[in-house]
């Protein structure tokens, strides 16, 4: 076969691919409380298997092209110096704060030292703090903006204390700034889990990119997916290669995979107690994992990419529209806020169910289900009153009141672009219906 021919039955199986998935995947009819209105799901619209069955075509079954371009892709959009591809956002948490224990880096944690984090929030935010042997101090978080203020922050601050891990909760940002300042004063690792957030910014800056470290998930429920996956943002090329090490088994060798000696001096090294001109690529400077994500995946990623400019828009419109839909009833709910210098990256649409209400948040959420509308919990409410941390070293700084009222009346519902206007609308007005006929 000629190369032009092998060119035209690529060209032709990736074209037949897509009209064969937008076929198969053709927009049903809403039919008002029949079809369930998921709250949140991936968004393809063919470009995205066109883009896994060419790299699936490429048979490149590791991390290759098209992952090096997907992390050249991120950090260009996010604006970090550079963007790790890992298998999921839970991954990228665990590198992020194994990357701070680098003796590499000046006050690397040590075990027993604390590590500042919300008590209430998704689980994986805060595991990563016990499985590198340090102790969360859990902090509450604030009503409404679901994050804790830099007040409470600065006021946990002990003698251990060596870094802030938080989750910019549901896409609506911290104040990463107030937290960087913190951080800077006290000595201090900050790592922004922006997995819920591709796309916020805070003073025209992404979310992500303001601590040592951000975090990314491309789980479906985000705003853009590449199947699992996630990612590390990092301030310079040292940190990258940090995390590159954590993830890829440990090793001290930076050679990307089908490459050999990309420093220069493969048998050359002298490291640890190792004979001297050790081959490079077998030395181990970390205890690591590996966390590496596929080339199909980032194919996915690259396409994915393009479209979240446009996926976030949808997501703030959506949000906006229910806001505005509930906004008369701020009496009886607490309604989502953020701070003055974000715009918030919609993961969903967070509502709690004040104690004044005729009605609770299970009354509010059967109703919602009954009609097809989706709901969640946000995650593991107090994540203290979970069984995994039952019996688990950790320190509490004042009260974790709301993180509690969280676990009994907060839910939320979807934003996610699969949610169009005729979706939007019922959602609307099924949100009216109950909270009108709970006044009568
Ligand atoms: C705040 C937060 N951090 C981390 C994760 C973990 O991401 P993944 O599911 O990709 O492991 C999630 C998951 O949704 C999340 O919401």
């Amino acid at each position: 076969m000629t190369d032009a021919s092998a060119a035209e039955l690529r060209a032709e199986i990736v074209k037949r691919a897509r009209a064969l998935y937008e076929l198969e995947n053709q927009p049903r009819p809403f039919v008002p409380g029949e079809t369930h209105i998921p709250y949140s799901g991936r968004v393809f619209d063919g470009s995205e298997v066109e883009a896994m069955v060419a790299s699936a075509l490429d048979a490149w079954v590791t991390a290759g092209p098209y992952a090096a371009e997907f992390e050249r892709s991120l950090a260009a959009y996010t604006g970090a110096r550079a963007a790790v591809f890992v298998n999921s956002g839970s991954s990228a948490n665990l590198l992020a704060l194994s990357a701070c224990t680098s003796p590499r880096l000046d006050g690397a944690l040590q075990p027993g030292d604390e590590v500042i984090t919300p008590a209430a929030g998704f689980p994986t935010t805060v595991s990563p703090i016990a499985q590198v042997g340090c102790v969360p101090v859990f902090v509450d978080v604030e009503m409404g903006t679901y994050n804790p203020d830099p007040e409470s922050v600065e006021r946990a601050i002990g003698p251990r204390t060596r870094a802030i891990m938080a989750a910019h909760m549901l896409g609506n940002p911290f104040d990463a700034n107030a937290y960087r300042k913190i951080a800077d004063r006290h000595g201090l690792f900050l790592i922004e889990d922006t997995c819920d957030g591709l796309g916020a910014t805070l003073g025209g800056r992404m979310a992500g990119t303001i601590g040592h470290f951000g975090t990314l998930s491309f789980y479906p429920a985000h705003q853009m997916t590449t199947g699992e996956g996630g990612a590390v943002l990092c301030r310079d090329p040292a940190a990258r290669k940090i995390v590159e090490s954590f993830r890829d088994w440990g090793r001290d060798c930076w050679c990307e995979p089908g490459k050999d000696n990309t420093c220069g001096k493969r048998f050359d090294w002298q490291l640890g107690q190792l004979p001297h001109g050790y081959d490079h690529k077998y030395i181990y400077s970390h205890l690591g994992y590996n966390l590496k994500a596929t080339d199909l995946q980032a194919a996915l990623g690259i396409a994915q990419l393009r479209r979240v400019p446009q996926f976030v828009a949808r997501r703030r419109h959506n949000f906006a529209a229910l806001a505005e839909t509930l906004a008369p009833h701020a009496d009886v709910l607490v309604l989502p806020r953020s701070i003055a210098t974000a715009q918030p990256s919609w993961f969903g649409f967070p509502i709690t169910v004040r104690a004044a209400a005729s009605f609770t948040k299970n009354d509010f959420v059967a109703f919602l289900e009954q009609r097809k509308i989706a709901t969640r919990s946000l995650f593991g409410g107090n994540l203290l009153r979970q069984p995994a941390w039952q019996g688990r070293a950790h320190r509490v700084a004042g009260s974790l009141d709301n993180s509690d009222t969280i676990a009994t009346s907060t839910f939320l519902i979807g934003v996610y672009p699969g949610i169009d206007d005729e979706r939007l609308a019922y959602m609307q007005a099924t949100l009216r219906d109950f909270l009108e006929s709970r006044r009568r």
